[in-house]
């Protein structure tokens, strides 16, 4: 690795996101925030100070992945950090021009694409991926045929379920990386005071009331960046916060997450390319 590290943060324009990157500023990294919206994008990256790029992209529309990821590879040597921490708790079905729930691609489809497009980068720079996760990932329940096109849908379920299928990929990930210095883990932040879910109008009111004694965004932040920055080659592991834990049997399931692995190339069109696409 480089003195500087260069790390990647999806959706890290506010919310835990925001407080990674602030912490990685601060430990000199180069920070490159990945947001759907240049002008919150540029806010943030000038409140952060340091040195911080910008690559924008709606993670909800796979051609958009495809670019974010076209990008990163143009404007970034190595990465030697991604967090994949952007994230939407669906308050109403919304189908994205791809014809599929909108969290079921933001939470799993999009996390998964980019690892695949910039694996060949990844392998270069043997990355430190880490996926913040939730840990409300237990009460989800997957229907292969429903669920990606929300048909299923419901306001607390579909986010469990996204998050769900999300860590159900993670120790494939770590599988098809072990021993070549990539490593990828993990980790639910807490529950944490942001804008996660905000419905809006009243209800979004008395949320964010409720949401005042909950942990600031700094806090959920640590874990993450802890794990970031960690060294070592310990891979493919689940995180609440500081303490790992062992995964519950509906995300440990290993016939169901190969399923989800093959559906998410389908669904990606990563389908019938080589084993090596995206490889050096
Ligand atoms: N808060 C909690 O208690 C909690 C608990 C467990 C896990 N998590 C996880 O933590 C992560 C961060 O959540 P948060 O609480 O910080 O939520 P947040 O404040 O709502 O931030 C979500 C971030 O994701 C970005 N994002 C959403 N949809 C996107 C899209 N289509 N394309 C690109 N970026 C998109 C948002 O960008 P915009 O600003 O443009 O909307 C924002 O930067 C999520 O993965 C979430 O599931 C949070």
């Amino acid at each position: 690795m480089e003195d500087t590290l260069t790390t990647v943060v999806t959706g890290g324009n506010r919310g835990i996101g925001y407080a990674v990157a602030s912490a990685l500023v601060r430990r000199d990294c180069r920070v490159v925030l990945v947001t759907r919206d240049r002008e919150r994008g540029e806010r943030a990256a000038a409140a952060l100070g340091g040195s911080v790029d910008l690559v924008t992209g709606d993670l909800s529309v796979l051609s958009e992945v495809r670019s974010v990821a076209d990008e990163l590879l143009r404007r970034c040597g190595s990465i030697d950090v991604l967090v994949h921490n952007a994230g939407v708790w669906p308050t109403r079905l919304v189908n994205t021009p791809d014809e599929l729930e909108r969290s079921f691609v933001v939470n799993h489809l999009a996390p998964f694409l980019l690892n695949r497009l910039l694996e060949g980068r990844l392998l270069e720079s043997r990355t430190r991926v880490v996926h913040v996760s939730a840990g409300l990932y237990i009460k989800g329940r997957l229907d292969m045929d429903r669920t990606p096109v929300g048909a299923d849908f419901h306001r607390m379920r579909t986010y469990c379920t996204t998050k769900l299928a999300n860590l159900l990929m993670v120790p494939l990930f770590a599988d098809r990386w072990r021993g070549t210095g990539v490593t990828v883990d993990a980790v639910h932040p807490g529950v944490i005071r942001t804008g996660l879910g905000d419905p809006g109008g009243v209800p979004g009111v008395l949320l964010k009331a409720m949401k005042r004694s909950w942990a600031s965004p700094e806090r959920g932040a640590t874990p993450v960046v802890r794990l970031a920055l960690e060294s070592g080659g310990a891979s493919g592991r689940y995180f609440d916060a500081d303490r790992q834990a062992p995964l519950a049997p509906v995300a440990a399931d290993q016939a169901l997450a190969q399923r989800v692995w093959d559906q998410a190339e389908t669904l990606t069109g990563l389908t019938g390319l080589n084993a090596t696409e995206g490889r050096p």
